[in-house]
């Protein structure tokens, strides 16, 4: 396994992972693995909203410039995550602001990072999460965006976004969408007529956080879909939740859905990268999933072996 580069099987496309400037450098073999095994790395939470702009223009880069340091150092790629979200925004961006004043603030929010970025990232998740649950009855999330400048919430943030830069990718980013669905479907629609309109969007994010067994059917014929609207498409948050315990039936059935899902990508020849959400069991979001590619003694799991026979189109 230690010659096992996933990074290098992955070639053509990136092989990535959620970055956490908590356990990055702190702990030792979390950082062994994430230095060697990834060509593109996301802060998992460094750049959100609430981290890099506590306070009204009181701009705070220093966890997510050591994320952008730390993948420079390992010829990685970065991926921007997030400009627009309904969660972990400060009170001052939820609450108080009048529509004009949230639109200022996002337009300065917006510009100001891309401007601090110029030229370092590969991408921008411009948009995260903003399809509503409760499709087809209603498309779009109800938050403090959609509250304020309704349908236009999206294409505002795309348009500041491009205007300030027009080299990173821009990204719509979702869960939910894997499948063909009617969430996906509305997405659909909604990226259709953005193109349409002439709105810059220049590729999809397909979440992929799973529960053991259940990959979508028609994943690989979903991103193929939206592939031929002539976007890019990525897996950018990919994890599989055992939601069991972490026996050998169990590992198996995990590394056969990794293997479905990285090999749904290596089919689909507009699909950029393969992200995983985190590295190790230990430090997911999910605290007993067991969902990641290692486990917490930073071991490669089956899921590890399986992800590079996919990438290796075995
Ligand atoms: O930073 C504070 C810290 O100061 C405080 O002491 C501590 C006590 O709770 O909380 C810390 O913040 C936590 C933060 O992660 C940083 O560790 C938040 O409570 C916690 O809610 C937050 O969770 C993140 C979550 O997004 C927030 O919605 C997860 O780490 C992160 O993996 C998760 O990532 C999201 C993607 O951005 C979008 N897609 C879904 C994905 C999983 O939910």
């Amino acid at each position: 396994s230690q010659n096992i580069i996933l990074r290098d099987l992955a070639v053509p496309r990136f092989f990535g992972a959620a970055a956490n400037t908590t356990f990055l450098f702190h702990d030792v073999n979390y950082t062994k693995v994430i230095e060697t095994q990834f060509s593109i790395f996301t802060p998992e939470n460094e750049m959100k909203w609430e981290s890099i702009e506590p306070e009204p223009n009181g701009f705070d880069f220093t966890a997510a410039d050591e994320i952008v340091r730390f993948a420079e150092s390992v010829n990685a790629k970065v991926r921007g995550h997030n400009f627009m979200w309904g969660n972990q925004l400060p009170p001052w961006v939820n609450d108080t602001l009048s529509a004009t004043e949230l639109d200022r603030a996002l337009k300065n929010h917006i510009t100001t990072i891309m401007d601090h970025y110029r030229g370092k990232l590969y991408s921008w998740d411009v948009i995260n999460e903003m399809i509503s649950d409760n499709t087809p009855n209603e498309t779009f999330k109800d938050n403090i965006w959609t509250q304020k400048f309704g349908e236009e919430a999206m294409p505002k943030a795309l348009t500041y976004a491009r205007a300030v830069d027009s080299q990173p990718k821009l990204y719509i980013n979702d869960y939910s969408i894997e499948g063909i669905n009617s969430k996906s479907d509305a997405l659909y629609s909604v990226v259709s007529s953005f193109l349409a309109d002439g709105v810059p969007v220049d590729a999809i994010g397909f979440q992929c956080h799973f529960t053991l067994g259940q990959i979508p059917d028609t994943l690989q014929e979903n991103l193929q879909r939206f592939a031929d609207l002539g976007l890019d498409v990525a897996i950018t948050e990919l994890d599989i939740n055992l939601m069991g315990p972490s026996n050998a039936t169990a590992l198996e059935q995990q590394a056969k859905d990794y293997w479905t899902v990285v090999n749904a990508c290596v089919q689909t020849k507009r699909c950029v990268s393969t992200s995983v959400w985190g590295v190790s069991d230990d430090h997911s979001w999910i605290p007993n999933g067991s969902v990641l590619p290692w486990n917490a003694e930073k071991q490669p799991k089956p899921a590890f072996y399986a992800i590079a026979d996919a990438f290796e189109g075995k």
